[in-house]
């Protein structure tokens, strides 16, 4: 087989023009704005020149941890972003979900291009709403989806652009953990109605989402029966995933901790999914892509976040016998987050679209909104994408 590793990096190599600097502020200085931080640093054509936090000092020991001085004495994203004196280029907005649409429609408003962390908001509306400002300002509106620059993943939407599976009819996704609720003692905001908005249905969700409607060209949405539960969130005696001796905070508990659901797209695709933070079982199964001509398994893994398990493997005919194809797993030299940032940076650079449409995941978001309406409803649910 050819060395298809060299063949997906070579790819991407480009002269990066480090003598026009672009200047970036980091909105919420939490866990994931560390990526960010360490990403834009490797970066020669950046500077890192704010950072704000709503806990006072926060932004400011984050700074100092990097050795990287900036400005970071704002109560909040909207103090940062009305210092004109920063001349902001961009910012990666890091905040807890709950603040992703209001800090992005801020900044691009007052022209700073956006690089907005996962998911892409709480609720349908509110994506909506980011997404005519985008349209209004003209400002490149990035989505944090590192996984699309995964080689794995773009070998997935390879073989399904190749015609090697037919005409895809089914898909079966997602994923989870058995013991694996994404909080601690201390560190609430990914279980707390007020902060974070969805659970597992939006954190992990939106990546197994993205797997595979990034894959077959993102049809539209349109009918959804949905289901979710927080059985082990709620649960006093639940077991944290970082084994902390602290009790849990079950009474913090306000998301979902289990969704699944059943998705018509248009094309008469069918999407069957599930998605956990906890379980009483290893996996909830496989992701598999099902065509008239072949079908693709992608191996499930203990923790999900957007990776693949293991080989893939593509189920076919050749010549009358029904055989297997491995694909083995392939690297990504350069890492996902450099893609991630490197892929904004450019399309700000070059006045080139957005690496990752925000139509694209105004899907992706009305699904996980189906999701959670349908489940509220009891019932099947008309997927309704508001006009942007
Ligand atoms: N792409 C990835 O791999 C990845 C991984 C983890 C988390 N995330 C996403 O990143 C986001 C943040 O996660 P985290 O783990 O860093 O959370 P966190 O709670 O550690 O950090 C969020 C920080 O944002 C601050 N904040 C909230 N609203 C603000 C505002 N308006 N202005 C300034 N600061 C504000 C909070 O005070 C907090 O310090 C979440 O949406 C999460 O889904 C993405």
């Amino acid at each position: 087989m050819a060395d298809m590793n060299a063949f997906m990096t070579n790819q991407e190599k480009k002269e990066i023009d480090a003598t026009k600097k672009l200047r970036i502020g980091i909105i919420g200085t939490g866990g994931i704005a560390h990526s960010h931080m360490r990403t834009y640093l490797a970066q020669p054509d950046v500077e890192v020149v704010a950072g704000c936090d709503l806990v006072p000092g926060k932004a400011k020991a984050f700074f100092e941890e990097f050795g990287v001085e900036g400005k970071t004495d704002y109560k909040d994203h909207s103090e940062m972003i009305a210092d004109k004196s920063l001349k902001l280029d961009a910012v990666s907005i890091c905040t807890y979900n709950r603040q992703h649409a209001n800090c992005a429609i801020e900044a691009m408003r007052a022209g700073i291009h956006v690089l907005l962390e996962k998911p892409f908001t709480v609720t349908v509306e509110e994506a909506a709403e980011v997404i005519k400002v985008e349209k209004e300002t003209g400002m490149v509106l990035s989505v944090g989806f590192q996984p699309r620059f995964d080689n794995n993943m773009r070998m997935i939407k390879k073989i399904c652009e190749s015609g090697e599976l037919g005409q895809i009819y089914y898909i079966q996704t997602g994923g989870g953990r058995r013991r694996g609720i994404p909080a601690g003692a201390t560190k609430t905001t990914f279980i707390e109605d007020e902060t974070a908005g969805i659970g597992a249905l939006g954190d992990i969700g939106c990546y197994s989402l993205d797997m595979v409607l990034n894959a077959i060209g993102y049809p539209k949405p349109l009918t959804v029966t949905g289901y979710k539960s927080a059985f082990f969130g709620t649960d006093p005696n639940y077991v944290r995933y970082v084994n902390e001796n602290a009790p849990w905070v079950a009474e913090k508990f306000g998301v979902d901790d289990f969704a699944a659901a059943f998705v018509r797209l248009e094309g008469g695709i069918i999407l069957d999914f599930r998605i956990a933070w906890a379980m009483n079982i290893n996996t909830p199964g496989d992701t598999i892509i099902l065509g008239t001509k072949g079908g693709l398994r992608i191996p499930s893994t203990d923790c999900w976040n957007g990776s693949v398990g293991g080989p893939m493997t593509v189920y076919h005919e050749v010549s009358g016998e029904q055989v297997e194809t491995q694909i083995p797993i392939l690297k990504t030299p350069d890492g996902l987050w450099h893609g991630k940032i490197r892929s904004f940076l450019d399309a700000i650079k070059e006045g080139k679209p957005s690496p990752i449409p925000s139509w694209q995941i105004l899907y992706n978001q009305a699904i996980i909104d189906g999701i959670a309406k349908s489940s509220d409803a009891g019932k099947e649910i008309e997927v309704v994408i508001p006009e942007v």
